[in-house]
């Protein structure tokens, strides 16, 4: 009878080794299967999580070096996360860095109290939707795979993913940009599709969804028009401000009074982007473009 050798990785993070398994092989038995008769036969305390053994819920996800029908299969832990046990790794950063990013912020519906959205808008995000949350693409990605240092300030594919989804919503409103920037670190991104090479729900994490937010967090902070008009705002805003308070009333053509100064004293910022941190004082993003109609109509998005 066929067989097949199961490498795999034993220890916790004081160390430990790959271990052969011989067992005899079973046709249309996926890894996860054989798994399980290891843990059924000769290693009854190896750890591993899983929940559905169908792909659906992400859990069960591993590092291995070989395809499933070489010989050994070799099976690891994911390596841009902390180990616990065996294969079990703690992907509790994904979720801290979820936490950064804001729900939807829908506009208000109609006088009629409904909301319309084009079919063709509300297909735009499904692709996102896909994302099984297996972290993948997390495990794959050199930025944070090789660099524990930059999990402070690199949310990751999966993360730039959930972003997107929530762009690409026909309803939306809000304006991720310098989030993107400043603390999720897409700038970090040098787009070498590792991320979407290892993605099991066929996600174009690049192509659809990083690029195109790169695309809009330059817009943002990068265009030479849109730096112009920040850096003229910033020259005026102390002279024109000077005058005003001197004569103890508004500057000649000031219309609407503005309703809140950015800390940068550079613009104005909308109520929904008032409580939003600019630590690097390089402006709000909102102070450029804040129209989702626009936004809508970005053909990358
Ligand atoms: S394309 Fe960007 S996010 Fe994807 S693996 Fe490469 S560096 Fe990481
Ligand atoms: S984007 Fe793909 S690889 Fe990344 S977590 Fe979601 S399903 Fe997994
Ligand atoms: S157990 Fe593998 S995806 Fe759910």
């Amino acid at each position: 009878m066929a067989e097949v050798t199961m490498r795999v990785w034993r220890g916790d993070d004081g160390g430990g080794a790959f271990s052969d398994y011989v067992l005899p092989a079973v046709e249309g038995e996926v890894v996860l299967d054989v798994i399980h008769r290891i843990q059924a036969g000769p290693a009854p305390d190896l750890a591993c999580r899983w929940n559905c053994k169908a792909g659906k819920c992400g859990s069960c996800s591993a590092d291995m070096d070989s395809l499933p029908a070489d010989d050994p299969v070799v099976v690891a832990p994911l390596r841009t996360f902390p180990l616990i046990r065996d294969l079990v790794t703690d992907v509790s950063f994904n979720y801290e860095m979820a936490r950064r990013v804001p729900p939807l912020a829908p506009r208000a519906p109609e006088p009629d109290g409904t909301y319309r959205m084009m079919q063709i808008d509300i297909e735009r995000g499904q692709e996102f939707r896909k994302c099984i949350e297996c972290f993948m693409c997390q495990n794959v990605c050199h930025v944070i795979r090789d660099h524990e240092e930059n999990k402070a300030r690199f949310a990751g594919p999966r993360l730039f993913i959930r972003v997107m989804e929530l762009e690409s919503h026909p309803l939306d409103t809000d304006d991720r940009r310098q989030m993107l920037r400043q603390q999720m670190g897409v700038g970090m991104c040098n787009i070498t599709k590792c991320c979407t090479e290892v993605c099991p729900e066929h996600i174009r994490i690049t192509d659809n969804a990083i690029i195109p937010l790169k695309e809009r967090v330059i817009d943002a902070s990068y265009d030479p028009f849109t730096w112009l008009g920040r850096r003229i705002r910033r020259r005026n805003g102390p002279r024109a401000a000077a005058p005003a308070a001197a004569n103890a009333g508004p500057a000649p053509g000031a219309g609407t009074p503005p309703a809140a100064p950015s800390p940068d004293g550079g613009g104005v910022r909308t109520p929904a982007a008032s409580g939003r941190d600019d630590p690097d004082g390089a402006g709000s993003a909102r102070d450029i473009d804040t129209s989702p109609a626009t936004r809508a109509d970005d053909p990358a998005g």
